[in-house]
């Protein structure tokens, strides 16, 4: 039986991710960096080294998925180096639309260092970039009301029910080695139209008062990292549909009128 390690178990993706490769036989490792009590957990930091080889010992394929951080380039390369030294065979790792070397936005240079790491290791790599995340879109509306810097630029938005089930495809099928998926919604949609979904106001910020509003909410990284982004956003770079969802699902990618009946995950 195949065995997968799925770091960020408790992320937005993970929670999906683990109930889904369990369904179809998978022997799962869910790391979390503090135990739940949950069967199938293996407690690991991909800051400590010698907790992530331990985790990493007698798996087949990992699901390398990581939040944000200034070491977020340095704590997956450190872990897929570790999984190659482990013998794992197979990697997927979640990376982002329009993820390159020499992006304005910081997170897309992070993502765009990982993946030339990867392309150079004996792993059989697959590569998946989505586009924003609905429910991350959900979670940044507060008070009923959805700020942003963005004006009437349209993004494909994805779910990341959609990822999660692509992560389970690639992670348990064969013909994805040295692929890269980019992961889309079924359509672009302004967040005019995002915030009807979620039943709140849109409101259209100019970048220095976006920015305002998260100083000593996020670290300085992490807010001119989303003000990069939400400037990306507003160039209309991230409004392309992909085939890769629907072909590698069969079915069409959730959109919003899903979001619209079905209560968000996170
Ligand atoms: N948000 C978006 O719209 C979007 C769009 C495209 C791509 N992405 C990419 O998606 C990735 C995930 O972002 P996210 O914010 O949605 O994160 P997430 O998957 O919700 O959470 C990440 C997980 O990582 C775990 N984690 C944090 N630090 C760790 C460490 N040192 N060692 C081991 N595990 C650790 C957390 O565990 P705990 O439960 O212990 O905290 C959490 O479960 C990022 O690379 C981001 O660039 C995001």
């Amino acid at each position: 039986m195949t065995t997968v390690l799925v770091t960020g178990a408790n992320g937005r993706i993970g929670t999906e991710l683990v109930p889904d490769l369990v369904a179809r036989g998978v022997t799962v490792r869910a790391m979390v960096r503090r135990a739940t009590g949950r069967s199938g957990e293996v407690v690991a930091d991909l800051d400590d080294p010698a907790s992530l080889a331990a985790a990493l010992a007698g798996v087949d394929a990992v699901f390398l998925n990581s939040p944000s951080s200034e070491r977020a380039a340095e704590q997956q390369i450190r872990c897929a180096d570790l999984a190659v030294a482990a013998g794992v065979r197979r990697l997927v790792v979640l990376s982002q639309l329009g993820a390159r070397a020499d992006s304005p936005v910081r997170f897309l240079r992070w993502h765009a260092e990982v993946e030339a790491h990867l392309a150079a290791s004996p792993l059989e790599v697959t590569v998946l970039r989505p586009n924003l995340f609905v429910q991350a879109v959900a979670d940044a509306a507060h008070g009923g009301v959805l700020g942003a810097p963005i004006g009437d630029a349209r993004v494909s938005v994805i779910d990341v029910r959609d990822i999660a089930a692509v992560a389970a495809v690639v992670l348990t099928g064969d013909g994805h080695a040295g692929a890269t998926y980019t992961l889309t919604g079924p359509a672009a949609v302004s967040h005019a139209e995002l915030a009807a979904a979620l039943g709140v106001e849109f409101a259209d910020l100019d970048p220095d008062t976006f920015r305002g509003l998260l100083d000593g909410v996020l670290p300085a990284w992490q807010a001119d990292g989303l003000v990069e982004d939400y400037a990306h956003y507003r160039r209309g770079e991230a409004g392309q549909v992909d085939p890769a969802v629907p072909t590698l699902l069969g079915r069409p990618a959730l959109g919003l009128d899903v979001l619209a009946r079905t209560a968000l995950t996170r």
